[in-house]
């Protein structure tokens, strides 16, 4: 960037003054690329698949002032294609060596899960901040290890978990804490779909399990998210199965994950879905609901009896009849607000929104699904380390959220009704001897 600005200036100026002022002008903006509103931050990408495209799409696709200044990937061929695609002037099959570019600043983690200990040990190791993909780990275990390694090298971390970051979810957080929706009670969250799209997903030992690690680990995040993150997570049960495809893991679930103060968290996930990527929210609260559609039906329906050949949303399984694209998948999907949150923190030494502590808190609890699926019980959450509120804190809160209506001296209202004659009906408890009985409100 500085190179060509300069190499433009000479071409440009003739006499010495004006040479002198566009020196000038050059040491300005170099000096706002590194310090001020417009800098620069240079990336590493280890992985160019699935999650390292749309990483770009988002970090370069908007006349972005990133650059990614190297690609790691298995295959030369691909991570050659890549730098080509996006701009990248140095590519690699070495995870070291991209970790280890004296250019970059900032490594992305986008390869499969059981290397992101390795690429996350390395890069706390050469200093470098470092964000991570979803999951975070495997399990906990793997995910506290990456937790205290960024903490011991004192280097910047966030852990990518794009889906609080959609534009839709990131308002709908904006109403909930504004109290729009009273207390948060019940909070659930589906992903399913076909099931991934490369070989290694489908391997327990590279993926650390099947659709819970691989989806749960969104839905888990997004009612973390509403409930509250400093409210500890306490327990789950989990049904999961292996229902289509023959493989180890599960291609199935669905979990309640419950908090201390009383909220639930629900995540249904499977890889065995037909008919494209569902991703939907549900959020309800003492004083109102939230329902939140990400992908299919969400407003854009196109109708064509001859199909088309092109690309039409992520995961789609269909090409012609009734088909749901999406505009921006990189916005819809959370990427392009993520990077934004997360970049923008990096510069400003604050924390972003997702810490690979969140990370960790979410390995935990999927740890305790896995536990759950297998005993058919409730299973405590471990979490060794936990940085929210004290159970104290907890049922401080709650006792001062738990206001009852009074009626009169003896009687609670348990709830109003509107009926078909239009008269309104209360419904009413005793407080001593605990009957209901109901009145006609006058
Ligand atoms: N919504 C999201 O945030 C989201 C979506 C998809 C994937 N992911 C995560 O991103 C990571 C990568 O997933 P992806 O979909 O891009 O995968 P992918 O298979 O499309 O790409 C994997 C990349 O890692 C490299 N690689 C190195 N060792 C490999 C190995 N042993 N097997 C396969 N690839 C290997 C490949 O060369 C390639 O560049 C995973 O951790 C996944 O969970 C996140």
């Amino acid at each position: 960037m500085i190179v060509s600005t300069r190499s433009f200036i000479l071409f440009a100026l003739s006499d010495s003054k004006s040479l002198i002022s566009a020196l000038q002008s050059e040491t300005d903006l170099a000096f706002t690329q590194t310090h001020g509103q417009h800098s620069m931050v240079k990336i590493a990408m280890l992985g160019a698949g699935l999650i390292g495209e749309f990483y770009a799409q988002s970090l370069l696709g908007h006349r972005s002032r990133d650059q990614i200044c190297s690609v790691y990937s298995r295959s030369i061929e691909r991570a050659q294609a890549y730098a080509e695609r996006w701009n990248v002037p140095r590519a690699t099959t070495s995870l070291t060596k991209a970790i280890h570019d004296t250019d970059s600043e900032l490594v992305v983690v986008a390869v499969p899960n059981h290397m992101h200990e390795e690429a996350v040990l390395e890069s706390a190791r050469a200093g470098k901040g470092v964000l991570c993909t979803k999951p975070l780990g495997r399990n906990a275990s793997e995910a506290r290890r990456m937790l205290e390694a960024v903490e011991r090298a004192g280097v910047f971390h966030g852990y990518l978990e794009d889906l609080v970051y959609t534009p839709k979810t990131l308002k709908a957080l904006d109403t909930v804490s504004s109290g729009s929706l009273g207390n948060i009670l019940w909070v659930r969250s589906r992903e399913t779909h076909p099931g991934p799209h490369s070989a290694w997903f489908w391997d327990k030992a590279t993926a650390g399990g099947g659709a819970i690690v691989d989806m749960g680990c969104h839905c888990i995040e997004i009612a973390r998210s509403f409930i509250g993150k400093e409210i500890r997570p306490v327990e789950v049960v989990c049904w999961g199965a292996t229902q289509v495809h023959p493989i180890d893991s599960e291609d199935h679930a669905i979990g309640l994950v419950r908090y201390e103060n009383g909220a639930i968290g629900q995540f249904e996930v499977s890889w065995s879905f037909r008919g494209g990527m569902d991703l939907r929210d549900e959020i309800s609260g003492t004083e109102g609901t939230i329902w939140l559609n990400h992908w299919l039906r969400t407003g854009f329906e196109v109708f064509s009896s001859v199909g088309s050949a092109k690309y039409v949303s992520e995961k789609s399984e269909s090409s012609s009849g009734w088909l749901f694209p999406v505009g921006d998948e990189a916005s819809a999907l959370g990427y392009t607000e993520m990077f934004q949150d997360m970049l923008d923190a990096y510069e400003n030494h604050s924390a972003p929104r997702e810490s690979f502590y969140d990370g960790y808190v979410v390995n935990a609890i999927i740890d305790a699904a896995y536990r759950s699926m297998e005993s058919k019980r409730w299973e405590a959450i471990t979490i060794d380390d936990w940085r929210g509120k004290t159970q104290a804190a907890v049922r401080d809160l709650e006792k001062a959220q738990g206001h009852s209506e009074m009626h009169d001296d003896a009687h609670v209202v348990i709830k109003r009704e509107v009926l078909p004659d239009g008269t309104r009906r209360l419904i009413l408890k005793n407080i001593i001897t605990e009957a209901t009985s109901s009145v006609i409100e006058r």
